[in-house]
């Protein structure tokens, strides 16, 4: 493999920066003349080589979708879609599912091994080569080196991520139960595997995002908690009226509609609306005060009455009698298209395992969790955490197709993101501070919607503070 560093200063030394994403690829392909391909064709006023620079890569999306119409198709996540798991067989069938998804994109970037081949046949210790397994486990040594347990339907293997080397950064940031490639060495006795390089399912660096041909534009929210003393009734009314005069088509809410009943300790006396149906009720009539050109798209979260596991189903109808008719119930997650823009609506429960498991992440920066998510290509890879899995036939959690749009909410502050072509957006919430997210030192972002303009994926934050 060749180094990192190598890549950086055969750059610098033609007075060029290079993009982390390009030194990574590079490093994948294995091809040093990539470098000089890459130098001989840069245009002469370039200060940073992106991926754009590399000759032979071009835009991996055809730019052609078939549209459904009406304008509103949901690709993944109708009613009655995330079904219910029958015992253990289900769970391994569901972990063997998301292995064989997630390790299928890692494989089409490098052949790998069966973990059991390789440590049997001694063909191949001290030689370069790649697995692909399911983190079993992970944790850091008496000298500060990362271990990890790495898992394959033939086998198991200690790989360990030297703290000197550059794939130590990635090493920090591995959650259990989601999959990666890793190119290394096998030790003489068979035993460790030592890493160089680590491969995520990831996003393609030529990923390009689909532009709706004609004018639209999304507003997209979450986390109203309506039901609780802390919701903003003055400030949604003025998102209300804003909405007449703004030319939106579609408003997608990710989840926390209401603030249920018993989600956590002492929530009756932080309600306004004690009655569970009476919160859905007051939610509906707050949706029927909206524009009926609207096409209205709600998926449940956490505080919502459907059962915690993920997926969620969708809002039962009779919690639904004061809906208005253009509001269409998803579960959680569900992906839409809206004029050929696929959007992955994703409450963002894992995001209070991410922040456990992953060093520097906080609720801060919902930004970096959905990158961390588009990375794994996975929503919620840490299984048996704080985020409650059916396992169902198939993972539903698994990133696939690729959005142009992943909205999350949950964590209550704001975090717009773009990576690799995917716009990550958090809108926040329409509840005040908490106490207990006081307790927690978490400081909302209340009050702001994000617009998108279908045909640019431009974002743009309104403040109805
Ligand atoms: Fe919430």
């Amino acid at each position: 493999m060749i180094d990192a560093q190598l890549i950086a200063l055969r750059f610098l030394k033609t007075r060029l920066q290079v993009h982390p994403d390009v030194v990574r690829y590079i490093q994948e392909q294995d091809n040093p003349d990539l470098i000089e391909d890459i130098i001989a064709q840069i245009p002469p006023d370039t200060v940073v080589v992106t991926s754009k620079n590399i000759p032979g890569l071009t835009a991996t999306r055809d730019g052609t979708r078939f549209l459904a119409d009406p304008t509103v198709e949901v690709i993944s996540g109708n009613a009655g879609t995330s079904g219910s798991v029958n015992g253990t067989a289900d769970y391994l069938h569901y972990f063997r599912e998301r292995y064989q998804r997630l390790g299928s994109m890692i494989r089409n970037r490098c052949g790998a091994m069966p973990i059991e081949g390789l440590i049997r046949s001694s063909r191949y210790r001290q030689e370069e080569c790649t697995i692909i397994g399911m983190v079993a486990d992970v944790k850091s040594t008496s000298n500060g080196h990362r271990i990890a347990e790495l898992e394959d339907p033939t086998g198991t293997i200690a790989v360990l991520f030297r703290k000197d080397r550059p794939v130590f950064s990635d090493a920090e940031r591995l959650i259990h139960d989601e999959v990666v490639g890793v190119k290394g060495k096998l030790s003489h006795d068979g035993k460790l595997f030592f890493a160089d390089q680590m491969l995520r399912p990831d996003i393609r660096i030529d990923n390009t995002p689909f532009l709706s041909d004609r004018p639209g534009r999304a507003v997209f929210i979450s986390d109203l908690h309506v039901g609780s003393n802390t919701f903003l009734e003055q400030h949604w009314s003025r998102f209300a009226d804003w909405l007449h005069d703004e030319p939106a088509g579609y408003l997608l809410i990710a989840g926390d509609l209401v603030d249920g009943i018993g989600v956590y300790p002492g929530q009756e006396h932080e309600l306004l609306i004690k009655n569970i149906y009476e919160q859905y009720d007051r939610f509906g009539e707050l949706l029927c005060d909206l524009p009926s050109r609207l096409q209205i798209i709600v998926s449940p979260g956490n505080h919502d009455v459907v059962r915690g596991a993920e997926p969620q189903p969708v809002i039962p109808e009779q919690f639904a009698k004061t809906f208005p008719k253009n509001c269409t119930l998803v579960e959680n997650p569900a992906v839409v298209n809206l004029q050929g823009i696929r959007v992955l609506m994703y409450h963002g429960r894992s995001i209070d395992d991410m922040i456990g498991l992953i060093p520097g992440a906080s609720y801060e920066r919902s930004g970096q969790m959905m990158e961390e998510m588009l990375q794994r290509r996975h929503l919620a890879p840490a299984y048996g955490r704080k985020t409650p899995i059916a396992a169902g036939r198939q993972d539903r959690m698994i990133i696939d197709p690729i959005p142009e749009i992943l909205h999350t909410g949950h964590v209550h502050v704001r975090g717009i993101t773009t990576y690799r072509g995917v716009l990550g957006i958090n809108a926040g919430t329409w509840q005040s501070q908490t106490a207990f997210q006081k307790q927690m030192n978490v400081n909302p972002t209340p009050a702001l919607a994000v617009t998108v303009d279908l045909q640019t994926l431009r974002p743009e934050i309104v403040s109805f503070n």
